[in-house]
């Protein structure tokens, strides 16, 4: 009888990169940043190690010192100065998003931008929609993000993300860079978004905790898969280039579900909460920081998605080019 020896293919480090299924590349990372008025401002967010509120000027040198490293796209997050119940920052000309954009365009015009587009950084009650009654309005809300993305593309990004989960907000936001002249604008939808708790750490960063209630009536239920799906193709229907998934790590089902089903190019969000407990137990000596982000990575990656959005992008894209692990 034939012995079946799998382990044949594992004896050498050359073996092991000649049959490897999955490999991860620097290309495919989207970074996060923050960026907030003032100048010469790098602010530590404390719930994530490494991660800062960066002003405009410190923005460009950080996403020079990124490519340097490897990273060739970058997702934006406004911290404005000042908040209302509309969110009017996050759709005026000078908002501190359109000035990020402007500038990095202007200094870095190979840098791949791509923007959030959400109320819940700009509003007084951190919802991400318009609030009435103590109820978050779903067709009120449509037209200012349908704003908000077509600054965003006046300002030049080159995609242009909505977050708020919404319905129908991917095509309002569709029609409206089409209406003017932005039909080259990509949409990338947060098209599976669930309630999560490892949205923590960012809700600190951005200081967008709602302040009453919490987003259960729009973000998806975490119980949920077949729901998954059918947000997925209204977004594709409405328009949507890129579809993601988010988070990343408890939802590997979901990604790969919706790599299933279509062939756009799928996204998986590895959120500030996985980012916080890498860094926790990093800090502590607990887990090994390099191969558990890679591990955690091909696995996203593995399941089925093209682009990964990490605020570990810096440092995974250095640890893939010079002291790549296999891990
Ligand atoms: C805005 C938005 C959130 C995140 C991305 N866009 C927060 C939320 O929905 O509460 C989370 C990102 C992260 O946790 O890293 N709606």
């Amino acid at each position: 009888m034939t012995i079946h020896r799998p382990r044949r293919l594992r004896a050498s480090d050359t073996l092991r990169a000649l049959v490897r299924e999955t490999t991860l590349d620097a290309a495919d990372f989207l970074y996060p940043l923050f960026v907030a008025h003032g100048g010469n401002l790098k602010r530590p967010i404390a719930s994530m190690p490494g991660v800062f509120h960066h002003s405009v000027d410190t923005l460009v040198k950080e996403c020079e010192a990124a490519i340097k490293d490897g990273v060739r796209g970058v997702l934006l997050f406004g911290i404005p100065d000042a908040k209302d119940a509309e969110g009017s920052e996050a759709y005026a000309d000078d908002g501190i998003v359109q000035r990020a954009v402007r500038a990095l365009k202007r200094e870095l015009p190979d840098l791949l931008i791509v923007t959030d587009v959400c109320l819940c950084e700009y509003t007084d009650h951190g919802h991400c929609g318009v609030v009435h009654n103590n109820k978050v309005l779903n067709d009120p809300t449509l037209p200012l993000l349908a704003r908000t993305a077509v600054s965003h593309a006046v300002a030049g990004a080159d995609i242009v993300a909505p977050s708020d989960m919404m319905d129908a907000r991917v095509g309002a936001i569709r029609q409206a860079l089409d209406e003017n002249g932005f039909e080259e604008t990509a949409v990338m939808s947060y098209a599976a978004k669930y309630a999560s708790a490892f949205y923590g750490p960012f809700r600190d960063a951005a200081g967008s905790a709602p302040a009453f209630g919490d987003r259960r009536s729009y973000q998806m239920d975490p119980a949920n898969r077949r729901e998954a799906l059918r947000e997925v193709r209204l977004d594709i229907e409405e328009g949507a280039d890129i579809v993601m998934v988010k988070p990343a790590l408890a939802y590997l089902d979901i990604v790969r579900d919706v790599r299933q089903i279509t062939d756009l190019p799928v996204a998986a969000y590895n959120v500030s909460g996985e980012y916080a407990m890498v860094k926790a137990a990093a800090q502590n000596g607990w887990i090994d920081e390099k191969r558990a982000v890679l591990e955690m990575l091909t696995g996203m990656k593995r399941a089925g998605a093209d682009i990964i959005l990490t605020y570990h992008a810096r440092e995974a894209a250095r640890w893939l080019r010079g002291e790549g692990v296999a891990c």
